[in-house]
Protein backbone atom coordinates (compact mmCIF):
# COMPACT_ATOMS: atom_id res chain seq x y z
CA UNK A 1 0.00 0.00 0.00
CA UNK A 2 3.06 2.22 -0.57
CA UNK A 3 5.08 3.87 2.10
CA UNK A 4 2.28 5.43 4.29
CA UNK A 5 2.07 2.32 6.00
CA UNK A 6 5.35 0.89 7.32
CA UNK A 7 6.42 -2.01 9.90
CA UNK A 8 4.87 -5.44 9.88
CA UNK A 9 1.88 -6.66 8.02
CA UNK A 10 -0.29 -9.68 8.53
CA UNK A 11 -2.28 -11.14 5.99
CA UNK A 12 -4.64 -14.06 6.00
CA UNK A 13 -7.65 -15.32 3.41
CA UNK A 14 -7.40 -14.51 0.35
CA UNK A 15 -8.65 -11.57 -1.93
CA UNK A 16 -7.44 -8.65 -3.28
CA UNK A 17 -9.73 -5.56 -2.42
CA UNK A 18 -10.92 -4.44 1.32
CA UNK A 19 -14.72 -5.14 1.83
CA UNK A 20 -14.40 -3.17 4.77
CA UNK A 21 -12.07 -0.71 6.88
CA UNK A 22 -12.07 -0.25 10.65
CA UNK A 23 -9.51 1.66 12.12
CA UNK A 24 -7.86 3.06 14.69
CA UNK A 25 -5.11 5.39 13.49
CA UNK A 26 -2.85 7.79 15.30
CA UNK A 27 -5.23 10.90 16.97
CA UNK A 28 -2.63 13.33 16.49
CA UNK A 29 -2.35 14.44 19.87
CA UNK A 30 0.98 13.90 21.05
CA UNK A 31 -0.33 11.63 23.36
CA UNK A 32 1.73 10.92 26.25
CA UNK A 33 -0.23 9.90 29.58
CA UNK A 34 1.01 11.64 32.81
CA UNK A 35 -0.76 9.27 34.95
CA UNK A 36 1.33 6.49 35.34
CA UNK A 37 4.12 6.67 38.66
CA UNK A 38 6.64 4.44 36.66
CA UNK A 39 7.85 6.51 33.63
CA UNK A 40 9.18 3.19 32.22
CA UNK A 41 5.59 1.80 31.94
CA UNK A 42 5.13 0.84 28.53
CA UNK A 43 1.98 2.61 28.34
CA UNK A 44 3.70 6.03 28.53
CA UNK A 45 5.51 5.07 25.43
CA UNK A 46 4.52 7.46 22.44
CA UNK A 47 2.24 6.34 20.13
CA UNK A 48 4.12 6.59 16.19
CA UNK A 49 3.19 9.00 14.21
CA UNK A 50 0.69 11.05 16.91
CA UNK A 51 2.28 14.53 15.53
CA UNK A 52 2.16 13.46 12.03
CA UNK A 53 -1.50 14.80 9.97
CA UNK A 54 0.54 13.83 6.40
CA UNK A 55 -0.17 9.93 7.41
CA UNK A 56 -3.84 10.62 7.76
CA UNK A 57 -4.05 13.01 4.22
CA UNK A 58 -1.80 10.65 2.25
CA UNK A 59 -3.70 7.34 4.00
CA UNK A 60 -7.16 8.48 2.68
CA UNK A 61 -6.96 8.06 -0.80
CA UNK A 62 -4.75 4.93 -0.57
CA UNK A 63 -7.73 3.35 1.62
CA UNK A 64 -10.12 4.54 -1.04
CA UNK A 65 -8.05 2.60 -3.70
CA UNK A 66 -8.11 -0.46 -2.22
CA UNK A 67 -11.86 -0.59 -1.34
CA UNK A 68 -14.61 -2.19 -3.44
CA UNK A 69 -17.35 -0.15 -4.25
CA UNK A 70 -20.34 0.36 -2.07
CA UNK A 71 -17.86 -0.49 0.96
CA UNK A 72 -17.84 1.00 5.10
CA UNK A 73 -14.84 2.92 6.33
CA UNK A 74 -15.10 3.37 9.79
CA UNK A 75 -12.25 5.51 11.57
CA UNK A 76 -12.05 6.43 15.28
CA UNK A 77 -11.07 9.70 16.28
CA UNK A 78 -11.00 12.10 19.26
CA UNK A 79 -12.99 15.55 20.25
CA UNK A 80 -10.05 17.44 19.76
CA UNK A 81 -8.94 16.72 15.81
CA UNK A 82 -12.46 15.48 14.62
CA UNK A 83 -12.29 18.75 12.14
CA UNK A 84 -9.40 17.29 10.58
CA UNK A 85 -9.91 13.99 10.20
CA UNK A 86 -13.58 15.25 8.77
CA UNK A 87 -11.92 16.97 6.01
CA UNK A 88 -9.25 14.54 4.74
CA UNK A 89 -11.93 11.41 4.73
CA UNK A 90 -14.86 13.63 2.77
CA UNK A 91 -11.69 14.36 -0.15
CA UNK A 92 -12.72 10.94 -0.79
CA UNK A 93 -16.13 9.59 1.04
CA UNK A 94 -19.47 10.26 2.07
CA UNK A 95 -19.57 10.56 5.78
CA UNK A 96 -22.85 8.97 7.16
CA UNK A 97 -22.66 9.14 10.86
CA UNK A 98 -20.17 10.37 13.69
CA UNK A 99 -20.85 8.01 15.67
CA UNK A 100 -20.32 8.58 19.60
CA UNK A 101 -18.43 5.59 21.48
CA UNK A 102 -19.57 6.27 24.95
CA UNK A 103 -16.49 4.60 26.88
CA UNK A 104 -18.32 4.16 30.52
CA UNK A 105 -15.86 5.87 32.27
CA UNK A 106 -13.42 9.30 31.75
CA UNK A 107 -10.15 9.69 31.55
CA UNK A 108 -7.99 12.25 34.10
CA UNK A 109 -6.78 15.03 31.76
CA UNK A 110 -6.30 18.54 33.48
CA UNK A 111 -8.00 17.45 36.91
CA UNK A 112 -8.67 21.40 37.68
CA UNK A 113 -10.12 23.19 35.19
CA UNK A 114 -11.35 20.50 32.16
CA UNK A 115 -13.82 18.07 32.61
CA UNK A 116 -13.33 14.29 32.34
CA UNK A 117 -12.96 12.81 28.49
CA UNK A 118 -16.01 10.26 28.32
CA UNK A 119 -16.25 9.53 24.86
CA UNK A 120 -14.85 9.15 21.57
CA UNK A 121 -16.04 9.07 18.38
CA UNK A 122 -16.19 6.97 15.30
CA UNK A 123 -16.22 8.49 12.04
CA UNK A 124 -18.75 6.02 9.80
CA UNK A 125 -18.32 6.56 6.01
CA UNK A 126 -19.11 5.53 2.73
CA UNK A 127 -17.08 4.46 -0.51
CA UNK A 128 -20.25 4.70 -2.75
CA UNK A 129 -23.03 3.48 -0.55
CA UNK A 130 -22.49 0.31 2.31
CA UNK A 131 -25.92 -1.31 3.37
CA UNK A 132 -26.09 -2.90 6.33
CA UNK A 133 -26.87 -6.46 6.38
CA UNK A 134 -30.37 -6.76 6.21
CA UNK A 135 -30.26 -9.38 9.68
CA UNK A 136 -28.99 -7.16 11.88
CA UNK A 137 -30.44 -4.64 14.09
CA UNK A 138 -30.48 -0.66 12.69
CA UNK A 139 -28.68 0.84 15.97
CA UNK A 140 -28.74 4.88 16.78
CA UNK A 141 -25.62 6.81 16.35
CA UNK A 142 -24.22 6.26 20.07
CA UNK A 143 -23.09 3.50 21.45
CA UNK A 144 -22.13 2.29 24.72
CA UNK A 145 -19.22 -0.16 25.17
CA UNK A 146 -16.63 -0.11 28.59
CA UNK A 147 -13.38 0.89 27.06
CA UNK A 148 -10.73 -1.95 27.92
CA UNK A 149 -8.55 -2.16 31.26
CA UNK A 150 -6.97 -4.49 33.80
CA UNK A 151 -5.25 -7.66 32.35
CA UNK A 152 -7.17 -7.62 29.17
CA UNK A 153 -5.49 -4.37 28.18
CA UNK A 154 -2.03 -4.79 26.32
CA UNK A 155 -2.06 -1.56 24.38
CA UNK A 156 -2.58 1.69 25.27
CA UNK A 157 -5.70 2.42 23.02
CA UNK A 158 -7.09 -0.66 22.69
CA UNK A 159 -10.62 -0.78 21.37
CA UNK A 160 -13.19 -3.17 22.39
CA UNK A 161 -13.96 -6.55 20.55
CA UNK A 162 -17.52 -6.35 20.97
CA UNK A 163 -17.75 -2.83 19.44
CA UNK A 164 -15.48 -4.07 16.69
CA UNK A 165 -17.89 -7.17 16.31
CA UNK A 166 -20.65 -5.30 16.00
CA UNK A 167 -19.08 -3.21 12.80
CA UNK A 168 -17.92 -6.31 11.09
CA UNK A 169 -21.28 -7.99 11.76
CA UNK A 170 -23.44 -4.80 10.13
CA UNK A 171 -21.80 -4.65 6.97
CA UNK A 172 -19.82 -8.10 5.89
CA UNK A 173 -20.33 -11.91 5.28
CA UNK A 174 -17.64 -14.71 6.25
CA UNK A 175 -14.33 -14.78 4.15
CA UNK A 176 -14.73 -11.03 3.72
CA UNK A 177 -11.80 -9.07 3.95
CA UNK A 178 -11.40 -6.30 6.81
CA UNK A 179 -8.66 -4.64 6.67
CA UNK A 180 -7.06 -2.59 9.53
CA UNK A 181 -4.00 0.10 8.74
CA UNK A 182 -3.25 0.55 12.24
CA UNK A 183 -3.41 -2.56 13.80
CA UNK A 184 -2.15 -1.97 17.31
CA UNK A 185 -2.69 -5.15 19.97
CA UNK A 186 -4.82 -6.74 16.88
CA UNK A 187 -8.07 -5.81 17.79
CA UNK A 188 -9.72 -5.75 14.82
CA UNK A 189 -8.21 -8.78 13.21
CA UNK A 190 -9.59 -10.98 16.62
CA UNK A 191 -12.87 -9.35 16.23
CA UNK A 192 -12.37 -10.50 11.88
CA UNK A 193 -11.56 -14.21 13.04
CA UNK A 194 -13.98 -14.53 15.71
CA UNK A 195 -16.66 -13.96 12.79
CA UNK A 196 -14.81 -16.04 10.33
CA UNK A 197 -13.83 -12.89 8.39
CA UNK A 198 -10.35 -12.87 6.90
CA UNK A 199 -8.05 -10.03 7.72
CA UNK A 200 -5.10 -7.43 6.42
CA UNK A 201 -3.08 -5.22 8.59
CA UNK A 202 -0.14 -3.38 9.39
CA UNK A 203 1.48 -2.00 12.19
CA UNK A 204 4.87 -0.14 12.68
CA UNK A 205 5.91 -0.79 15.99
CA UNK A 206 7.70 -4.22 16.44
CA UNK A 207 7.03 -4.56 20.01
CA UNK A 208 3.16 -3.64 19.85
CA UNK A 209 3.50 -6.29 16.39
CA UNK A 210 4.93 -9.06 18.18
CA UNK A 211 2.38 -8.67 21.18
CA UNK A 212 -0.71 -7.87 18.98
CA UNK A 213 0.34 -11.37 16.90
CA UNK A 214 0.68 -13.13 19.85
CA UNK A 215 -3.08 -12.68 20.77
CA UNK A 216 -4.44 -13.11 17.98
CA UNK A 217 -2.77 -16.15 17.05
CA UNK A 218 -4.06 -17.57 21.31
CA UNK A 219 -7.26 -16.55 19.80
CA UNK A 220 -7.03 -18.65 16.55
CA UNK A 221 -5.68 -21.81 18.73
CA UNK A 222 -8.60 -21.59 20.12
CA UNK A 223 -11.24 -24.61 18.81
CA UNK A 224 -14.65 -23.41 18.23
CA UNK A 225 -18.04 -24.32 18.17
CA UNK A 226 -17.93 -23.18 14.56
CA UNK A 227 -14.75 -25.34 13.60
CA UNK A 228 -16.23 -28.27 15.48
CA UNK A 229 -19.47 -28.32 13.81
CA UNK A 230 -18.23 -26.66 10.36
CA UNK A 231 -20.90 -23.53 10.58
C1 LIG B 1 -4.40 4.04 18.19
S1 LIG B 1 -3.28 2.76 17.99
C2 LIG B 1 -4.26 1.37 17.51
C3 LIG B 1 -4.76 0.54 18.68
C4 LIG B 1 -5.63 -0.63 18.24
N1 LIG B 1 -6.91 -0.16 17.76
C5 LIG B 1 -5.85 -1.62 19.35
O1 LIG B 1 -7.02 -1.93 19.68
O2 LIG B 1 -4.87 -2.09 19.92
C6 LIG B 1 -2.48 3.22 16.50
C7 LIG B 1 -1.36 2.31 16.08
O3 LIG B 1 -0.87 2.72 14.79
C8 LIG B 1 0.51 2.41 14.74
N2 LIG B 1 1.12 3.18 13.63
C9 LIG B 1 1.48 4.48 13.61
N3 LIG B 1 1.98 4.83 12.40
C10 LIG B 1 1.89 3.73 11.60
C11 LIG B 1 2.21 3.46 10.23
N4 LIG B 1 2.74 4.39 9.42
N5 LIG B 1 1.98 2.21 9.75
C12 LIG B 1 1.45 1.24 10.54
N6 LIG B 1 1.14 1.43 11.86
C13 LIG B 1 1.35 2.68 12.38
C14 LIG B 1 1.01 2.77 16.13
O4 LIG B 1 2.22 2.12 16.43
C15 LIG B 1 -0.17 2.32 17.01
O5 LIG B 1 0.04 1.02 17.54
Amino acid sequence: MSTVLSGCAICYGGGVLADCVITDPPYLINYQTRHRQNRQDKFCKPIANDNNPQLIIDLIPLLYDVMKDNTPLYMFCNADKVDFFKQQIETRFTIKNIIVWDKGNHTAGDLGAQYGKRYEFIIYANKGRAPFNPDVPRYDDVWAFPRVTGNEQIHQNQKPIPLLQRIVKQHTKPHDIILDPFMGSCSTAVAAHKLQRDFIGFEIDKDEYDAGVKRLNAERAQVSLFDIFNL
